[in-house]
């Protein structure tokens, strides 16, 4: 791949500042990280909802989604990854600078890739939301039937089974779907935006 030359950035007359104040609220990216199967879409898809009802524009990204359209010449080594995440961690931003409430919902098994969309990102701009859950739990729901797939040998480098799974070590959130029912997930995500004074 050839990289661009002879590129100058052009400024908006339209600031990120001017978008918040017209949506009447803030915007930042809700990161959603964890296992395959862990909860990721259902919490996501269902604070959006909530968030929604409340007024705040919003819009989601998904794995599963992203890698019908942008990333569909992405697979899942390390390397393909690792470029997924960074191409929506500039996605992200552009939302964010857009005035919206993102919502990302991708197994993101890197912390180094996590770190780098947080640090393109102003601090309180990126809240990371752990969705966390025993593999045991993933494996036990298999909602898709890939964690059968992966233990018969018929997916390799299947994340949680033969691929790793990197932790948060700082998340802003931790939604442990192993304790929690869906709805108290979104009402401890929507309780965290009040509390940070990111919902009035
Ligand atoms: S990553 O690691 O962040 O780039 O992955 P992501 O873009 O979120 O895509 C994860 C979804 O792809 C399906 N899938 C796999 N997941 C993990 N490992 C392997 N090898 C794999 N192959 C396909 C799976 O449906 C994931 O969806 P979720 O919603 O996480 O279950």
């Amino acid at each position: 791949m050839t990289k661009s030359t002879n590129i100058v950035w052009h400024d908006s007359k339209v600031s990120k500042e001017s978008r918040r104040e017209l949506n009447n609220h803030k915007s930042a990216a809700l990161w959603f990280t964890g296992l395959s199967g862990s909860g990721k879409s259902t919490v996501s898809v269902e604070l959006e909802k909530e968030l929604h009802t409340l007024g705040i524009h919003t819009y989601r990204l998904d794995g599963d989604n992203v890698r019908y359209g942008l990333n569909n010449n992405l697979g899942f080594s390390q390397e393909d990854r690792t470029e997924n995440i960074r191409r929506i961690g500039e996605v992200s931003k552009l939302m964010v600078d857009a005035g919206l409430f993102t919502l990302t919902a991708f197994i993101s098994p890197y912390r180094e890739d996590r770190d780098k969309v947080r640090a393109i990102l102003d601090e309180v701009e990126f809240i990371e939301v752990y969705v966390k859950a025993r593999v045991e739990t993933c494996e036990s729901r298999d909602p898709k039937g890939l964690y059968k797939k992966a233990r018969a040998g018929e997916i390799k480098g299947f994340t949680g089974i033969d691929a790793p799974y990197e932790e948060p070590t700082k998340p802003e959130i931790v939604i442990d779907t192993d304790k929690l029912s869906l709805e108290e997930s979104v009402q401890t995500i929507v309780a965290y935006l009040k509390e940070k004074e990111y919902l009035k």
